[in-house]
C-alpha cells in the first residue's frame, strides 16, 4: 500500500512503499522549484493553516512556501509558547480553527502525542511539524530525499546519528524511517544523551566518534537542544565539542565520499565545526533545506488526494 493516510503525523505507521511514493512525487516538487516559474494547482481552493506553538525559522517557512507554491490559501498562527494551558488551548484553538473549515492543518508543538490527539478532533488532514521529542515526520523524509538523491538509493547504507539523540524527535524519526529502508544505523553520542530503550531501536550504539563514524557513507548531526535539557548532560560545551565536535579530523574516519547533514539550526562549535558545514564538497546542509519544501509540498498534495477520495467513497457509500 502506498501512502493512504488522511494524516501525517509520524514515520513509524508509515509503508516502505508509503515513504518511496511520498519521496517520488517530492523529486518531481525539486524539479518545479528549480524552474523560473514555481506554482502548480494541486492545493488551489484550499485553505493551509499552521500553527506553531514552538520556534520555528525553516519548518515554518518551509511549510508556508509549500502551500503556497501548490496554489493552497495560507495563514500562520504564532502561537506564544507562554500562552499554553496544559493541552487545554491547543484542542480549544484546534477546534475554534476546524470550525473556520481548514483543509490542511500543519502544527508543532512541545508535547509528544500533542498533535496526534488534536488530529482526532478535527475534521482536516493535520501534519506534525514536531511534537515535543517524539516525532518531525517531514524533517526525517527531507533527509531521505536528499541521502537518496547524494547517493543514488535509500538502502544498504551505513548511517551515523550523532549527539544529543536523546532530545531529539529528528533522530527519532530518522531512526524509524532509516530502519525501514533497511539501512545499518549507527547512533554516535555520550551515554547521558542516549534515549532510554535504546537497545530496542536495532541499531548499533557507540560512544567513541571516531569508532561510530568508521566507513559510514552519511553523517547526521543533531543540535544540542539545550532548551531541553534540565542540566548536568554534559561536562561543557567545549568539552562536548572535544570528544563529539564534528570537525575534518574526525570525519576523515568516515567513507571518503561520506556527507554530513544537520537539520539545523546548528550551535557552531559545539556540535559542529563552522567551517565543515559551510564546505560544500561535504556538507549537504543547504540542500536539506531545498528538499524540505519539495517534501512538504508531495506531502500535502498526497493528503489533499486522500481527502478527495475519501469524500468520493464516503458520496458513493
Ligand atoms: C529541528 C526541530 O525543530 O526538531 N529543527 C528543524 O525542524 N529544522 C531540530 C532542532 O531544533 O534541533
Amino acid at each position: 500500500m502506498g501512502f493512504t493516510d488522511r494524516h501525517l503525523l509520524g514515520i513509524e505507521h508509515l509503508s516502505p512503499l508509503a515513504i518511496t511514493e511520498i519521496l517520488d512525487l517530492a523529486d518531481s516538487y525539486v524539479a518545479l522549484n528549480r524552474a523560473p516559474s514555481k506554482h502548480a494547482d494541486a492545493l488551489r481552493g484550499l485553505t493551509q493553516v499552521n500553527m506553531f506553538f514552538e520556534n520555528s525559522t525553516r519548518t515554518q517557512a518551509s511549510f508556508e512556501l509549500a502551500g503556497k507554491r501548490l496554489g493552497a490559501d495560507v495563514m500562520n498562527m504564532s502561537m506564544q509558547t507562554s500562552s499554553i494551558k496544559k493541552g487545554e488551548t491547543l484542542i480549544d484553538t484546534a477546534m475554534t480553527l476546524n470550525a473556520m473549515r481548514p483543509d490542511l492543518l500543519v502544527v508543532r508543538h512541545p508535547h509528544a502525542g500533542s498533535v496526534a490527539l488534536l488530529a482526532q478532533k478535527v475534521t482536516c488532514a493535520v501534519l506534525n511539524a514536531g511534537d515535543g521529542r517524539h516525532e518531525h515526520p517531514t524533517q526525517a523524509l527531507l533527509d531521505a530525499l536528499t541521502i537518496r538523491r547524494r547517493k543514488g538509493r535509500l538502502h544498504r547504507l551505513s548511517i551515523a546519528i550523532c549527539g544529543d539523540i536523546a532530545h531529539s524527535r529528528v533522530a527519532r524519526s530518522n531512526i524509524m524511517l532509516l530502519g525501514k529502508m533497511e539501512n545499518r544505523v549507527r547512533l554516535v553520542g555520550p551515554p547521558t544523551l542516549m534515549p532510554s530503550g535504546v537497545a530496542d531501536l536495532g541499531v548499533e550504539v557507540y560512544d567513541d566518534m571516531r569508532e561510530g563514524l568508521r566507513d559510514v557513507d552519511v553523517v547526521m548531526m543533531l543540535r544540542l537542544q539545550k532548551e531541553r535539557m534540565d542540566g548536568g548532560f554534559i561536562p561543557s560545551e567545549r568539552e562536548f565539542f572535544h570528544r563529539y565536535g564534528l570537525d575534518h579530523e574526525k570525519l576523515a574516519h568516515a567513507k571518503e565520499d561520506a556527507i554530513v547533514m544537520h537539520p539545523a539550526p546548528m550551535n557552531r562549535g559545539v556540535e559542529i565545526d563552522g567551517d565543515l558545514a559551510d564546505d560544500i564538497n561535504r556538507s549537504v546542509i543547504q540542500e536539506q533545506v531545498e528538499m524540505g519544501v519539495a517534501v512538504r509540498m508531495a506531502a500535502m498534495d498526497l493528503l489533499a488526494r486522500n481527502a478527495r477520495a475519501a469524500a468520493r467513497e464516503g458520496v458513493m457509500a
